[in-house]
């Protein structure tokens, strides 16, 4: 049995398809923790209904970034973790985080990287014309939304197009791409070689969602 920790800082919708999957589809994976920064986030309560156990590492209550990181650290490590995977956990983690889960630590960004790293993505690829959009599961390394890539999903761009609309056509693939990567994962299924991810069964790294043509083609 494999051993999740959930990083969340909100609401947890990508935790708790994390949770549902794995015991919908018999992972040979449990979540055992769920841990926030934000003593009030949403998803926190959501972990607590299905009986995991959760932890608060606020970083406000952290004179610098290195104490936050050294406790987030602690905390983690408390649940011996084989995986940790970030679900929408809004702290730029520091290098003695990331050295210390290398190889064994999954993000999901919502957008196409290495287009977009950062926040604000659903606007900036508005702003940026872009007929395609995503999210992208991948290994976490020093560079802030950057490390080889698990899977992406990509949905189209509408013309008429709201940050809100974006973002919720792009989360409904969240929840379908991170559970497939986090299953791979757990299954031993995924190969990291020289910064690139292959699957072992050849299954498909890419979600392609298709939507109605923009009008005027
Ligand atoms: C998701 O869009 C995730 O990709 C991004 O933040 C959002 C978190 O949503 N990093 P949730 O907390 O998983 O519902």
């Amino acid at each position: 049995m494999k051993r999740i920790v959930v990083l969340i800082s909100g609401r947890g919708s990508n935790m708790e398809a994390l949770v549902r999957c794995c015991a919908a589809e018999s992972w040979p994976a449990r979540v055992v923790a769920v841990i926030s920064n934000r003593p009030d986030a949403a998803g926190l309560e959501c972990a607590r209904a299905f009986g995991i156990a959760t932890a608060v590492v606020d970083h406000r209550a952290h004179a610098t970034r290195e104490a936050f990181d050294q406790a987030l650290r602690d905390a983690v490590a408390a649940y011996a973790p084989d995986l940790v995977a970030l679900a929408g956990f809004m702290r730029v983690l520091g290098p003695a985080f990331v050295q210390a889960w290398s190889g064994r630590l999954l993000n999901i960004h919502p957008s196409l990287l290495p287009a977009f790293p950062g926040l604000h993505t659903h606007r900036r690829a508005l702003d940026a014309g872009c007929k395609v959009a995503g999210a992208t599961v991948h290994f976490v390394t020093e560079a802030l939304d950057h490390g080889p890539i698990v899977i992406q999903s990509a949905v189209p761009v509408r013309p008429d197009d709201t940050e809100d609309t974006l973002a919720a056509r792009v989360l409904t693939t969240e929840h379908l791409i991170y559970p497939r990567a986090v299953r791979w994962f757990v299954e031993g299924a995924l190969e990291l070689n020289a910064g690139r991810v292959r699957q072992r069964d050849g299954q498909a790294q890419c979600l392609m969602v298709p939507g109605t043509p923009a009008a005027g083609g």
